[in-house]
């Protein structure tokens, strides 16, 4: 391989932590920000990151003689072969040297003269810990042309977030992962839900390849059934409930276990209606649970029902985008993020990824628990998922409204386009290693472009998100697109009029 450019000494390096190295070829640029690169060194082959690059002129050093020079008619470049001494200098972070096909730490500099190579292929899908057999792509590799393929089990296992602004690229991204997943052989694949509250994956139910897969539950197809909820779990969505009226409603669900199988909300009311409680803690049950009744979520059936929920091999999509309060969506989350993760713990489901679409509308930061009924099983699952294979992905576009908690357990985080200072912050607070560099260039990503960051690559990676091949939602449509359709429809419609 040709080499493109030379190490170079300046005052403070080479050293470990970083080097500079003079480009060969100053005019075809080989060589951009973020590239890998590689060297042989006396303690192996080294790696390293190109951190910026610098261009330098030496006839334009001295502000005075160009100043001087300018001002008196007269033009550099026409009397001096000023683009020969333009130089490209780059400097570049060591990330690790490997040696006998071992992968170590750089504890020695590289030396001034040695050359610089772009980095082989095979070199950078090991030094990254990507899967080529069987990882999970999700596109290109900036600048390298090497497929992202990143290994599921590093990837899901200690829970993934994906964070930017709103338009980056989110939900797209989630669908590719999802095409993914659902691309492997059934056998292979894990259960996978999706909390979807604007209903941006319905597509995948009418798509010829993924539809028999999928499985869509929306505001008439989701219900609770009341029986199958403990006294404390219908107390923790009630949390204005006193440790009193707790102790009272414990009583009536325990007499109501014991007569009978199937009960509603209504029997429950009229248990309390009917019981000796005293009317000052009794009224404020009944109005609660009136509340909880008004919502018409809770039957005599779990729908979906656990087998449903978690299918081997499926995908189950509950599309809340009819719902218009929060707290329905709150409840409906709880209750079914709890199954699923008591039915994993149990080994009764097989393991699953839940993907959580504006979880920081589930899992707030800072709220009252009366306004965050699902954070408690959400930040659950991340402190106690990866034990047992029950995996998190928790999207959002306001990473500092999110449960830091929750943030915290994703050990892995695509990032795409984020301009919001105080969102930025956060991210430099909780994704390790991202560098100073990566955050200033995080405002000015385009679509479609994250960095991933963790667990699931040794080093943050820039990807180029590849195109989708699923069908997309007709939810997610362009405003054009709305337009038109809408307006479509109507001169349909009115066509339909004119003719009866
Ligand atoms: N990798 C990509 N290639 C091509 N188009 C993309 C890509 N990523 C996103 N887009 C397009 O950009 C638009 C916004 O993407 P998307 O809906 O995924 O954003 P989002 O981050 O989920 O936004 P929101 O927070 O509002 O839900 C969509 O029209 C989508 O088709
Ligand atoms: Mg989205």
């Amino acid at each position: 391989m040709r080499e493109i450019g030379t190490v170079i000494s300046s005052d403070s390096g080479p050293n470990s932590t970083e080097f500079w190295f003079v480009l060969n070829d100053n005019k075809g640029v080989p060589i951009r920000k973020g590239q890998f690169v590689q060297l042989n060194t006396q303690d192996g082959i080294l790696v390293a990151r190109v951190e910026d690059i610098i261009k330098t002129n030496r006839y334009y050093q001295r502000a005075e003689s160009v100043s001087e020079f300018e001002r008196s008619g007269r033009s550099l470049v026409e009397q001096f072969p000023v683009d020969r001494w333009e130089y490209l200098i780059a400097q570049a972070y060591p990330l690790c040297v490997f040696s006998n096909g071992i992968q170590k730490q750089v504890t020695f500099p590289p030396s001034p003269g040695n050359e610089v190579y772009p980095i082989e292929e095979n070199l950078l899908y090991n030094i990254l810990g990507l899967d080529v057999n069987s990882g999970v792509n999700l596109g290109k590799i900036e600048f390298h042309n090497i497929d992202a393929k990143l290994n599921i089990t590093k990837l899901f296992q200690k829970h993934l977030a994906i964070l930017a602004m709103s338009g980056a690229g989110k939900s797209y991204l989630a669908s590719i992962l999802i095409e993914e997943l659902l691309n492997k052989e059934r056998k292979q694949r894990p259960s996978i839900i999706v909390i979807d509250p604007h209903g941006e994956y319905a597509g995948f139910a009418q798509d010829e390849k993924y539809r028999t897969s999928t499985k869509i539950f929306n505001e008439k197809s989701i219900s609770i059934a009341t029986h199958n909820l403990s006294s404390s779990e219908l107390a923790d969505l009630i949390p204005e409930m006193s440790g009193v009226q707790e102790r009272e409603l414990f009583h009536i669900i325990k007499k109501l276990k014991e007569e009978k199988k199937v009960y509603s909300l209504e029997d429950v009311i009229t248990e309390i209606e009917n019981s000796s409680i005293n009317s000052k803690t009794k009224a404020p049950m009944l109005s609660w649970i009136y509340g909880l009744n008004s919502t018409g979520l809770f039957g005599n059936k779990d729908s979906p029902s656990l087998n449903e929920l978690a299918f081997p091999g499926n995908l189950t999509i509950f599309d809340l985008s009819d719902i218009v309060h929060l707290k329905k969506k709150q409840i409906i989350v709880a209750y079914f993020a709890k199954k699923l993760f008591e039915a994993r713990r149990y080994k009764k489901i097989p393991p699953f990824v839940l993907f959580i679409e504006e979880a920081h509308q589930f899992a707030p930061e800072g709220e009252e628990y009366e306004s965050a009924l699902s954070r408690g099983v959400i930040e659950q699952i991340a402190r106690e998922g990866r034990k047992f294979n029950a995996c998190l992905t928790l999207i959002t576009q306001r990473p500092v409204r999110l449960s830091t908690t929750a943030l915290s357990q994703c050990n892995t985080h695509v990032i795409m386009r984020v301009t919001n200072p105080y969102d930025l912050d956060h991210i430099k607070k909780s994704s390790e290693g991202i560098t100073g560099s990566i955050l200033n260039s995080i405002p000015g990503l385009k679509v479609g472009e994250a960095y991933i960051v963790g667990e699931a690559v040794n080093y943050p990676v820039l990807v180029n998100v590849r195109e989708r091949k699923s069908k997309a939602s007709e939810k997610g449509m362009k405003l054009e697109d709305e337009i038109l359709n809408f307006n479509n429809k109507r001169i349909d419609e009115r066509d339909l009029e004119t003719f009866m």
